[in-house]
């Protein structure tokens, strides 16, 4: 998409985002459609809970509209086809026909879910629904017109109506779309931070009331950020959930608890204590969950960890380490993996100044380029397959950090096909410097440290294992000459252009 459709297509919706006149007809279809539901009382708010997707753990209408979306767009192949082959494509036009017909079936309940869920916003995304809803109920009716055409012996006028139809289709799509990845509608919005890790004393158990939820903070430093959670003595036991509500974040602990839930004061989803799984929506997503305990009159707690998200305790890892040999024997494995990354970022660094000391046409400043290059991609190979496996389980830096190294390669290539001589060259030198030294300063401020969660012996175990590949990448014959490659080929695809 170009800047241009992009700022098109922004405008039309920034329009509808602040079409306040939309507010008055949806406040009156909001409480007319929410009146069925408060009449069949408990009936009502489980038919709910499945139409929003409570019980699925995911939202609902987003799995019905693909019914619409494929059936629909079979059908307006198939309607070319008995088009284009006219007597002989009635088959086809046969099959088209009920295409339609089921989409328009699957549209009906997805139309349902979605009529749930936005009876739930607010807001400048209440407005995009509302339109949303419209152009997709036009697709709709489009539809219907469309079979009774066709029963009519119309069969062009219904395949130029369905044709209509799958039009304002994709705009739906787009304004559907744009509620969930701007507005985040249906989006988990609670705190997953793995803080804390181990059990933490945050209140006295006295200050905590039977069923008077209370809110504390925990502290996450590699977020930078204080994570909100929300403690609750039912029955005797002491629960803590995240207290930002995984539907839109209101204040769990502002919420009250009704049977064996904590109910979230704006939508009112209800949150198993013990769980933390949604018993009433409109949330479809479980709230984080902690372990408690009491010691000394103090609650202590501790994140339960989403599955999959391996952590280790610093006691674990400390152990781990103390409980081996001695530190003379780990001494005599050599230098520690922070400490050889750091050396060989300061290498980095220093080759960058280098370059960027030598006039723009010096010649020797391509020869220092692709050595660089070739120690920048040493530096990847080794960080990835060697030192960030092992901290992932005390770190929480690796994903980003892998994403970084893609995002070097490519500035790398980008920078590679400039005549180094050029101004452009200068530029993009600047910003790969930039960028290198942002993330070998996050490693070196963060993770490294995190890693020494690992403990002693580890940590020299790697340092080992990196220094031996780096140097077997800098010696192997054949690394050598398949890296040379690879920065040729780079150099030469796209240059000049
Ligand atoms: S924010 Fe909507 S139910 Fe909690
Ligand atoms: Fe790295
Ligand atoms: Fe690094």
């Amino acid at each position: 998409m170009n800047s241009r459709t992009f700022s098109m297509s922004t405008n039309a919706i920034g329009r509808i985002e602040a079409a306040e006149w939309l507010d008055g007809p949806a406040y009156t279809l909001a409480n007319a459609a929410a009146l069925p539901h408060r009449l069949a009382g408990r009936t009502g708010q489980q038919t709910r809970n499945v139409l929003h997707g409570t019980w699925f753990g995911h939202p609902l209408h987003p799995m019905l509209v693909t019914i619409p979306i494929g059936t629909w767009t079979l059908a307006l192949g198939l309607d070319t086809l008995e088009a284009e082959r006219g007597d002989k494509g009635q088959e086809y036009g046969r099959a088209a026909d009920l295409a339609i017909q089921v989409g328009a079936a699957g549209a009906v309940v997805a139309a349902a879910a979605g009529l749930a869920d936005w009876l739930q916003s607010h807001g400048r995304a209440r407005r995009v629904g509302l339109v949303h809803a419209a152009v997709n109920s036009t697709a709709l009716g489009l539809q219907l017109i469309s079979v009774a055409l066709r029963r009519s012996g119309r069969r062009s006028d219904g395949r130029l109506t369905s044709a209509a139809a799958w039009g304002a289709m994709f705009v739906g799509g787009y304004l559907g779309g744009h509620l969930v990845y701007r507005h985040r509608q249906g989006v988990d919005q609670a705190d997953r931070s793995v803080e804390p890790r181990d059990f933490v004393p945050v209140l006295l158990a006295g200050d905590l009331p039977e069923d008077r939820p209370r809110r504390i903070l925990v502290r996450d430093e590699v977020e930078h950020a204080d994570v909100p959670v929300v403690l609750v003595r039912h029955r005797g036991r002491i629960f803590a959930l995240g207290a930002r509500c995984s539907h839109m974040g209101g204040p769990l602990d502002e919420g009250w608890v009704l049977g064996g839930g904590l109910v979230c004061p704006w939508h009112g989803s209800r949150y198993d204590l013990e769980s933390g799984e949604p018993l009433d929506g409109p949330s479809t997503c479980p709230q984080p969950r902690y372990r408690t305990r009491v010691r000394g009159g103090l609650i202590e707690i501790r994140r339960e960890q989403e599955p999959g998200a391996a952590v280790v305790p610093a006691d674990t890892a400390a152990g781990r380490s103390s409980g081996e040999a001695g530190s003379a024997a780990a001494a005599s494995l050599g230098r520690k993996a922070d400490e050889v990354l750091f050396e060989h970022h300061e290498l980095l660094r220093g080759m960058f100044r280098r370059i960027e000391d030598l006039p723009p046409e010096e010649p020797q400043r391509r020869d220092l380029l692709r050595t660089l290059a070739s120690e920048l991609e040493i530096h990847e190979d080794i960080e990835d397959a060697i030192f960030y496996p092992a901290v992932r389980a005390v770190s929480e830096d690796v994903p980003v950090a892998y994403a970084e190294h893609q995002q070097l390669a490519d500035l790398l290539a980008a920078t590679l096909k400039l005549p180094t001589s050029s101004a452009e060259f200068e530029e993009h030198l600047r910003v790969l410097h930039q960028a290198v030294d942002h993330h070998a300063s996050s490693e070196e401020h963060s993770m490294f440290r995190e890693a020494q969660r690992l403990g002693e012996r580890r940590l020299r175990e790697l340092g080992h294992a990196l220094e031996t590949m780096l140097e077997a990448e800098r010696t192997s014959r054949f690394q050598r000459a398949f890296r040379e490659l690879k920065i040729s080929l780079l150099e030469g695809v796209g240059r000049g252009t």
